[in-house]
């Protein structure tokens, strides 16, 4: 696929990995539309962007919330004419041990916890995907769906609920692209390994030098690397059903 002139939504697209897409995907010419829960975060997307003169659109929108979602495609299919490809980016963490032990109590690891990722990184793709693909078969055309997997996705000790979540994004891709290739629209996903975002700010200082001295590659991936990745996927056809791994030679 020709990424000029492709109508690509990128969720999560306010900040980090979704950001630099978003950037990315505007200097190739695409058409791209943004949504975020963080508001202020779009703005400054927009702002970075200059949003009139390369047709930016942005939109607030929870992807864990289907009448949020569904209004959110119904959106940009109006405003663009149809919709080429959705990046399923729009991810959190919410890290604990299944049960911890500390000073003789224990603590287990909320359904809270778990919940909110689950609905976030599990519901949220599976509702995208849906109102993706339900619009471009409506409108015979063909298309791309992109989700963000995870190296953690291979079980990361104190990420159960993330872990949980990326491994069903893996696998869903793969469903996907039996399930869709009749009507030409393929699925692919990409895994990451620790990338220098927001996200991985979190991470205590000490934590990130051990995770640090276990990548062959010596460091964490620059965001432009896993743009690549996307750019890869979306421009070549016979990708699909696969995932891409990006992870620095990394293995958990
Ligand atoms: N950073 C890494 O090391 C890494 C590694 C592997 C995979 N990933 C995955 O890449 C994706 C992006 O990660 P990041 O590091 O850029 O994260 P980030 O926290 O920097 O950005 C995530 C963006 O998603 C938005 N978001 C969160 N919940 C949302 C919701 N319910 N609806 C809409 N938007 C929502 C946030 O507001 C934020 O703008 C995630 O799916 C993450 O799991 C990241």
């Amino acid at each position: 696929m020709d990424l000029s002139g492709m109508r690509i939504l990128v969720t999560g697209g306010g900040r980090g990995l979704g950001r630099r897409f978003v950037l990315d995907l505007l200097d190739a010419g695409a058409r791209v539309g943004a949504c975020d829960v963080d508001e202020a975060a779009l703005d400054e997307l927009a702002q970075l962007a200059g949003e009139g003169e390369r047709g930016l659109w942005t939109t607030t929108c929870n992807v864990a919330d289907e009448a949020d979602v569904e209004s959110l495609f119904r959106d940009f299919v109006a405003a663009h004419g149809g919709i080429d490809a959705v990046v399923n980016n729009a991810g959190i963490t919410r890290d604990g041990l299944l049960v911890r032990k500390k000073a003789d109590q224990l603590q287990k690891l909320s359904l809270e916890k778990w919940q909110s990722v689950i609905d976030v990184n599990l519901t949220g793709v599976f509702l995208c995907a849906r109102e993706a693909v339900y619009h471009m078969i409506q409108m015979e055309t063909p298309g791309v769906i992109v989700s963000i997997s995870s190296i953690s996705r291979h079980g990361n000790m104190g990420q159960t609920n993330y872990t949980a979540s990326k491994a069903a994004v893996a696998a869903m891709t793969v469903v996907w692209s039996k399930e869709l290739a009749p009507y030409g629209i393929r699925a692919v996903a990409i895994a990451p390994g620790y990338t220098s975002t927001e996200m991985t700010e979190a991470i205590r200082e000490d934590v990130k030098a051990k995770i640090v001295s276990t990548i062959p590659a010596g460091r964490m991936a620059d965001m432009g690397e896993i743009s690549q990745a996307l750019r890869f996927v979306l421009e070549n056809d016979y990708v699909n059903g696969r995932v891409i791994e990006v992870d620095g030679g990394l293995r958990i």
